[in-house]
């Protein structure tokens, strides 16, 4: 056995580790096994503080066994189950990034332990810098294809490469973002501007230059973050439906004189937490079991 192989099965064993935690929690609170499963970017943890007002659970990750904590500010790091009308809906409130110097595995963790608790529909949110000149801060875009142009250079050297290989493959041959998904996301309500655009994955941490934006620009993409691309593979590879949603918070660099700032983006986030809170909730609403 190689010492990826090892390490693969230290990484199974604690999502059933985990797993069993969460379905055991569950229970206790006498929720249904869940359907939905939704991902909270940068600031955007308020749709989870709305499960928990109406009667919601929540769990530290600290508290989850094998489960990596966030260490961006405004990623809490919680786990918040509850019930969207008829659906048992588990919201992360908190994510680990790639640039945070973490392993595939860490990375990829809370959407194994939503695919083991046997979620199929999946929204994965994240805040995001707006390229296209149509979209202003507080704006949402609903993804509807994906960029990343400096990525995935390098996931041969992490473990795991050969599952995310695979998930390439169907990521081609059939497209990531759930386009019954996106229909429900477009047609429910919001006074946010709504969106459909694509989403550029760039490796962070630093913001980018305006030069990197002018390319990303030229090739194609309407808005840029730091995160979402490889949960959705993952997602995807796992059999779940993936939309993806971004909050833009900001308008890209050079794009204005302003400097950016992960302050900038989570004062965006937090002005648009009521009406974003309440859009996520309808459209969990209208997704079918
Ligand atoms: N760039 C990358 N990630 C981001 C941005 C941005 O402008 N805004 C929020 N996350």
């Amino acid at each position: 056995m190689s010492t990826r192989d090892l390490h693969l099965n230290d990484s199974a064993d604690s999502i059933s580790s985990a797993v069993e935690f969460v379905s055991q929690a569950l229970s206790r609170a006498g929720l249904a096994k869940p359907s939905v499963g939704v991902i909270l970017g940068s600031g955007l943890g308020c749709a989870a503080d709305r499960l928990i007002n109406a009667g919601g659970i929540s769990a530290d990750y600290v508290d989850i066994p094998g489960m990596p904590q966030p260490r961006v500010t405004g990623h809490h790091g919680t786990l918040v189950c509850g019930r969207v009308k008829d659906q048992s809906v588990v919201m992360l409130k908190g994510r680990v990034h790639w640039y945070e110097g973490r392993v595939l595995d860490d990375i990829l963790f809370g959407v194994r332990l939503l695919a083991g608790l046997g979620i199929r529909n999946l929204l994965v949110t994240n805040a995001a810098g707006g390229i296209n000149p149509q979209f202003s801060p507080g704006d949402l875009m609903v993804i509807s294809s994906h960029l990343r142009p400096l990525l995935y250079t390098v996931p041969a050297t992490f473990p795991g490469h050969s599952r995310m290989a695979n998930a390439f493959e169907i990521q081609e041959s059939r497209g990531l973002w759930c386009n019954v998904l996106r229909t429900v996301a477009l047609q429910t309500k919001t006074p946010l501007r709504i969106h459909e655009g694509t989403y550029a994955m760039m490796p962070g941490p630093c913001y980018e230059t305006p030069a990197e934006i002018r390319m990303l620009q030229k090739i194609g993409a309407d808005a840029v973050g730091m995160s979402t691309v490889p949960e959705a593979v993952e997602a995807v590879s796992l059999g779940m439906s993936v939309l993806g949603v971004s909050c833009i918070t900001n308008c890209a660099a050079g794009l204005t004189d302003q400097t950016l700032s992960h302050s900038e983006v989570t004062a965006t986030a937090s002005a648009v937490s009521e009406p974003f809170s309440e859009w996520i909730w309808n459209v969990v609403c209208g997704m079918k079991p």
